[in-house]
């Protein structure tokens, strides 16, 4: 090689190597291009090679040149490099990143239990008679639970066998909203119109129709000359409201310690309306425990049995709604299945 055309190949070098840099579009190419261009193979490594075999003056400006060209490409190589990894950083931004103009995924929003939702219903059903919410304890003493609801510590219903009894002695889970009736007479004078919803605990074995955690609506009514018939007109003006104008409530004779006379109401199917099939198998499905405030219990709260007479009855909350939406399997209620749960979404 002879100095012409070693400037000459320097000079293509320079031109080729900063394009291929240029255009190196990763780090991968621009590592192929510092081989193809510095590397031992490069015509430029050709060039630095043959330097030794020109004369003095010739060797020293090529030399330099040489170095020029070097130092040209190497310096083009870092900041590509350079260039490069800032891209690629950004890349992986904005490949992990989060794009602000897309719609927001939102937690999704819950809904009321089926439980609750009736509840509510129910309730308002009775306030807008003018009755007024109670609420008492879930964890009872004896008193309110039994004693003052005439049951005797040696009825039946005061065994273990009924009741969830906890460790502190004398206090138990109450067995029924039965109980508020005490407190609600105990903490006011007639008269008294009120509903208790909450939460009752019996020894129960789980199956379809049964928990050991249910959920119950107290009503008592306390004044004076209420009657049986008022009883079963409330009854039925409730039945109208949760379940239809067509519906019709029955009361039929029961026995519960704390009324009498004592009864059992029905309303009539809604399914068949009245006549018998698979739902109520009789025409008539039970909604819990009714009666004539026994005087005894007037009595205990401290009410002149003589002046007031009362009526009281308990719904059960899970069987209204079992009625109302269909549903077969109590159980559905506490097992949180969404699949169940999200059918009552929007329901209220
Ligand atoms: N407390 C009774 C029960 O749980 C129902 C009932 C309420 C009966 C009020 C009469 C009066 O079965």
């Amino acid at each position: 090689m002879d100095p012409a055309a070693a400037r000459r190949i320097l000079e293509q070098e320079r031109a080729r190597g900063l394009d291929l840099i240029g255009r190196a579009a990763s780090l991968e190419d621009l590592e192929a291009a510092k081989v193809a261009v510095l590397g031992r193979k490069a015509p430029f490594s050709e060039v630095q090679r043959s330097l030794g075999s020109f004369g003095n003056a010739d060797r020293r400006d090529l030399g330099t040149a040489t170095n020029e060209v070097r130092e040209a490409l190497g310096a083009a190589i870092e900041d590509r490099r350079a260039e490069l990894e800032r891209h690629a950083e950004a890349g992986l931004l904005s490949a992990d990143g989060v794009d602000v103009t897309l719609p927001g995924r939102g937690p999704r929003p819950g809904s009321l239990h089926p439980l609750t939702i009736v509840e509510r219903q129910m309730v308002e059903v009775f306030t807008r008679m003018g009755y007024r919410v109670a609420e008492g304890p879930e964890i009872e003493d004896e008193w309110h639970n039994f004693e003052a609801l005439n049951i005797p510590p040696d009825h039946p219903a005061r065994t273990m066998k009924d009741s969830l009894y906890i460790d502190i002695p004398g206090m138990l889970l109450r067995t029924e909203t039965s109980a508020v009736q005490i407190r609600t007479m105990e903490s006011q004078p007639p008269p008294v119109y009120v509903v208790a919803p909450g939460r009752v605990y019996r020894r129960e074995a789980v199956d379809a129709s049964h928990l050991f955690v249910f959920h119950q609506l107290e009503c008592l009514a306390v004044d004076e000359g209420l009657s049986l018939a008022d009883l079963k007109g409330t009854l039925e003006a409730f039945a109208h409201e949760m379940f239809g104008p067509d519906v019709r409530a029955r009361i039929t004779p029961d026995y519960f310690p704390f009324v009498e006379p004592g009864a059992q109401m029905a309303v009539s199917c809604f399914v068949c309306g009245g006549r018998g099939c698979r739902v109520c198998g009789n025409g008539w499905l039970e909604q819990g425990g009714a009666g004539m405030v026994h005087p005894k219990v007037l009595e205990n709260c401290g009410y002149d049995s003589e002046r007031y007479t009362g009526f009281a009855f308990g719904l059960g909350i899970e069987r209204v709604a079992m009625v109302r939406h269909g549903v077969n399997d109590m159980r559905l209620f506490v097992e949180g299945d969404v699949r169940f749960l999200e059918q009552f979404e929007g329901v209220a």
